[in-house]
């Protein structure tokens, strides 16, 4: 056996012991994010390692040495066995989850400098890593989700291009929502233009099929709707959280982004 096939063989039995449990990290820009907002990525594999190496130096040298340090290579074939499916990128990672402890830390760090975002029993994976990349790319303090997804799933991760690191990201039931005033959209609150929405404040957003739960809406303090022309009735949830964050985003020169 020559040396590079031990070290690949070495590199695959390492990953089948850390991936339960971990984050996968699907692709080069999920690491790459990662390795960015501070994730402790345990390991990376490729069956290209001059290629993925040339995409760092492409699209993101600030990251290409971190990555040089990690990225082991190993045939295709043990690839396609470690992963359900392999990126077209030809990477993949495993990051250490963030603990719940650190992640409840910053959400209800006070005073709150931008909005935690929750969603409300959310069904579909794309729209959830959907929404925490619009959270990381606001600057939101994190995303919170109730109901039985877990949105560290690797679907999730993916969908988010790894961001989760840059935004906190919990599951949490409804009596644990970190404190603030809630405000909840909804196709008949009052209109959001007419509405100043605080730093401190949680937004809600309902689940795509039938929207915001009543325990939710019996919490709101205020419901606020985006306008639509009659008859359409509702938009997208992850789009809704775009409008909603970007009309929160403070005045240019505020210093956030
Ligand atoms: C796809 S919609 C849910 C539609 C669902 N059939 C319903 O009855 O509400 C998902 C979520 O996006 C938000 N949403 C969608 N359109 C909205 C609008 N025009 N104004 C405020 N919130 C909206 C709400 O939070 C809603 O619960």
């Amino acid at each position: 056996m020559t040396e590079a096939e031990d070290e690949a063989g070495r590199a695959a039995q390492q990953w089948r012991e850390a991936a339960p449990g971990a984050v996968l990290l699907d692709g080069f820009h999920a690491l790459k994010h990662a390795l960015r907002f501070g994730a402790e990525v345990r390991m990376a594999l490729t069956s290209d390692r001059a290629a993925a190496l040339a995409l760092a130096e492409e699209l993101a040298d600030d990251v290409t040495d971190r990555l040089r340090a990690i990225l082991v290579e190993v045939p295709g074939q043990v690839l396609r066995e470690l992963l359900p499916r392999i990126h077209p990128t030809g990477v993949a990672a495993l990051a250490v989850r963030p603990s719940a402890g650190s992640n409840l830390a910053a959400l209800n760090a006070a005073p709150r400098q931008s909005p935690v975002v929750v969603l409300d029993n959310p069904r579909n994976l794309g729209n959830i890593g959907a929404v925490i990349r619009l959270a990381a790319g606001f600057g939101a303090t994190g995303v919170v989700t109730t109901g039985d997804i877990d949105p560290w799933h690797p679907n999730v991760v993916r969908a988010a291009a790894g961001l989760h690191f840059a935004t906190a990201v919990e599951r949490l039931g409804l009596p644990d929502l970190p404190a603030g005033p809630l405000y909840v959209l909804d196709p008949e609150g009052k209109d959001i233009r007419s509405t100043v929405i605080p730093d401190d404040a949680l937004l809600a957003f309902g689940s795509e099929r039938h929207g915001i739960s009543p325990e939710m809406r019996g919490r709101a303090t205020e419901l606020i709707a985006v306008p639509m022309r009659p008859h359409v009735s509702s938009f997208n949830l992850a789009t809704t959280v775009a409008m909603a964050l970007y009309h929160w985003l403070p005045a240019p020169g505020a210093g956030r982004i």
